[in-house]
């Protein structure tokens, strides 16, 4: 069978391979500590699976308008008031079968052949696939840690050509935990309208932030920077919602936001109907389950940082959000056990999963092979242990 050049030119997701490769691991027996998966490990809140199944016996099982129904749009509009400042109408917002799909459409819907988009790395691995897939160009821009990995103004303006269309911005992100602030956003949002570039806005980890900082959404920084935004978020890490499959874009552009309906009403159709009956639970419920779970992430991620900080080789920079530590490892690479040499993240990664049963992920897939990325969403006792046998398995190469 001849495959399509575009389906050959996808990479696999490497997020999804070692979630996946634990799982396989752990079905055999095999006592693997896996800090690779993207999501959190808390189920999810008794209220929103009520709902579902209140959905369920309803016989709420059929389809339901493509892009959303009513009373969860209206859900997300509220909440984009409530929590973002944004205000927007429910016909500029769109539900998707995940914030993924949300995305998928936008390039899908944005993009023609050559259509330049910039990347800042490191990156959430489906960016640069997801323009690609669009035909489009990815244009990777290098961050440093000491701006939170966040783009500086003036790598932005290196990067910005007349095929331009569009910098996808993700804070907190996935994976470096970093954020930006408000003067970097302000600076970020200032670039998109002076370019007059679409700024789309990967809010997915808003709700895990911590040491009291401040979710900056670049939409509410002024009128002309919410024109020229996407707003993309979603249920699945705020709400440990993960499989429901739930998320959605906004953006003033109504243009936009129906040419997305477009390819999603001839691609997936609805979201399924009962997970978005949990969605509106999720959205309008109480605040305090989440509460639950930041603080958990936030006690975690302390332990988990200064773990990894004591382990000679490696450095880690305290995350402000999302559930991610994201050390750098370049002083481990080069280094060898016996006629083993570890030259890049992929062969440290094999390594500490052959060695330590340890699973994390290489940071060859984020842009960023001088890094790796751990995620904290695992029990304290999980990260202990994990820690002391990445520590051991560490300390055998020369
Ligand atoms: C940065 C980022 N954006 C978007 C998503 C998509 O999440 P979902 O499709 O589950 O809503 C993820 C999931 O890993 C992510 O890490």
């Amino acid at each position: 069978m001849s495959i399509s050049t575009r389906a050959r030119n996808a990479a696999p997701s490497p997020t999804l391979a070692i979630t996946a490769r634990v799982r396989a691991l752990k079905l055999q027996g095999v006592d693997v500590i896996g800090f690779g998966a993207g999501e959190p490990d808390f189920d999810t809140p008794a209220h929103i699976k009520a709902a579902a199944v209140a959905a369920l016996e309803q016989g709420y099982t059929k389809y339901t308008p493509s892009t959303g129904d009513a009373d969860l749009k209206q859900a997300i509009v509220e909440k984009l008031a409530k929590d973002n400042g944004l205000h927007y109408k429910p016909s500029q917002t769109i539900v998707s079968c995940g914030g993924k799909h949300s995305l998928y459409n936008l390039f899908q819907a944005l993009l023609n052949t050559g259509d330049e988009v910039i990347v800042p790395a490191p990156y959430w691995v489906s960016y640069p696939e997801q323009v690609k897939l669009a035909d489009g160009t990815p244009v990777v821009v290098e961050t440093k840690p000491e701006d939170n990995f966040m783009p500086a103004p003036a790598a932005l303006k290196n990067a910005c050509t007349s095929r331009t269309r569009a910098l996808i911005l993700n804070s907190p992100s996935n994976p470096t935990g970093g954020m930006a602030d408000r003067k970097q956003m302000e600076e970020i949002a200032a670039f998109c309208v002076e370019h007059n570039i679409l700024l789309v806005s990967d809010e997915l980890y808003e709700k895990l932030i911590y040491d009291g900082r401040e979710h900056v959404s670049p939409a509410s920084l002024g009128p002309e920077i919410f024109q020229r935004t996407v707003t993309v978020n979603g249920c699945s890490k705020a709400y440990a919602m993960t499989g429901w499959r739930i998320g959605y874009a906004a953006a003033a552009d109504e243009e936009l936001i129906a040419a997305m309906g477009r390819i999603q009403d001839q691609s997936t159709s609805n979201p399924t109907s009962i997970a978005q009956k949990a969605a509106v639970a999720a959205l309008t419920g109480p605040p305090e389950v989440l509460e639950q779970m930041r603080t958990a992430f936030e006690k975690r991620r302390n332990l988990m940082v200064a773990g990894l900080n004591n382990i000679p080789g490696l450095q880690c920079l305290l995350p402000g959000g999302a559930f991610y530590a994201f050390p750098r490892i370049a002083d481990l690479l080069g280094r060898r056990i016996g006629e083993r040499i570890v030259q890049t993240s992929d062969q440290l990664a094999d390594y500490l999963l052959e060695e330590a049963r340890v699973a994390v992920v290489p940071g060859s897939g984020f842009g960023a092979d001088e890094y790796m990325r751990l995620s904290y969403a695992a029990s304290e006792s999980q990260i202990e242990m994990g820690l002391e046998r990445m520590a051991a398995a560490l300390r055998k190469l020369e």
